[in-house]
């Protein structure tokens, strides 16, 4: 989409939440470039303000760092009252906790924690925006999904089930929200090479041919397929992988699949 009809149906604003580093970092740098202003959510102020400044003076944009943890039930609330004066064209919910590990060896908190950031808070995030956009009959929301999402996956049991409900939430609302001029996308991400995925990296020579590939290439694909379908599964390799364990294999044979798969990556011993 050319540059001026991109801020025409998603501009002048784009909220990215998650955003310092990583896919997130990579979509703001896209959207600057394509002339969107921004508010660039996450917990640590000086990686946002340094990304601030750097896109404001490349892109010659607008860019407000806004330091705030999404783990926490009233940081949205926050979002959308500093937000209340600039017309939001584009939410991108990228912000996730992983909670890598035996589900019953995990506290209970910690998986609370990783429900908030990942779901109750783009819940009410894209409640919030949702309504704003469709007042205005236009406007874009993507929602971050991961391979581990599309079936249950055993180490991140509750963060794929989260990523599962990114995936659904955001296709079930392309149906919905596309009729009322707003776009709607579930970016399902494979392995990509950033400081999330490298601070759980798998444990050495044990990621045989997973495909990695970079933040920029996800944030690109997504944004090229923003207005077009309900998902992308960002990769080709990661695209022949997902039709695999979706419709070649039994639900169980592909579970099975993916636990001995995290076994072996991330498993003990
Ligand atoms: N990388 C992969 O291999 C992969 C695979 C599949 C799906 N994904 C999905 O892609 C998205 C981004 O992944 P990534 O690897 O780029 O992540 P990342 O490198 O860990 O970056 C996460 C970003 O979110 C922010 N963040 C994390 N927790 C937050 C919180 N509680 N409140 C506010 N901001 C928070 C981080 O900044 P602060 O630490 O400063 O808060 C950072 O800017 C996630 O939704 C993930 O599920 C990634």
């Amino acid at each position: 989409m050319p540059s001026n009809r991109f801020t025409q149906q998603y501009g002048p604003w784009a909220v990215v939440a998650g955003a310092s580093e990583g896919i997130g970092a990579a979509f703001a740098h896209a959207l600057a470039a394509r002339g969107l202003n921004l508010v660039l959510v996450a917990r640590r102020a000086p990686p946002l303000v340094a990304l601030a400044d750097e896109l404001e003076t490349q892109y010659k944009v607008s860019v407000q760092p806004l330091a705030l943890d999404l783990g926490e039930p009233e940081s949205v609330t926050e979002l959308i009252s500093v937000t209340s004066d600039r017309e939001v064209g584009l939410l991108v919910w990228n912000a996730a906790l992983s909670v890598m590990g035996p589900f019953l060896d995990q506290p209970l908190e910690a998986h609370q924690v990783e429900l908030e950031v990942n779901v109750r808070s783009p819940m009410a995030a894209v409640h919030a925006f949702g309504n704003r956009m469709v007042a205005r009959k236009r406007g874009g929301i993507i929602l971050l999904s991961s391979l581990s999402g599309m079936q249950g996956t055993a180490l991140v049991a509750n963060y794929a089930a989260t990523k599962a409900w990114n995936r659904v939430l955001a296709e079930g609302l392309w149906w919905e929200l596309g009729k009322r001029g707003v776009d709607v996308l579930a970016c399902v991400a494979g392995a990509t090479d950033t400081p999330g995925y490298r601070a759980n990296a798998p444990k050495p020579g044990t990621d045989g041919n997973v495909p990695v590939q970079s933040a920029g290439a996800v944030a690109a694909e997504a944004l090229a397929a923003l207005g077009k379908r309900p998902s992308i599964i960002a990769g080709r390799k990661n695209r022949v992988a997902a039709a695999l364990l979706a419709r070649l294999l039994p639900r169980r044979a592909a579970v099975r699949l993916m636990g001995h798969t995290m076994d072996r990556m991330y498993g003990e011993g």
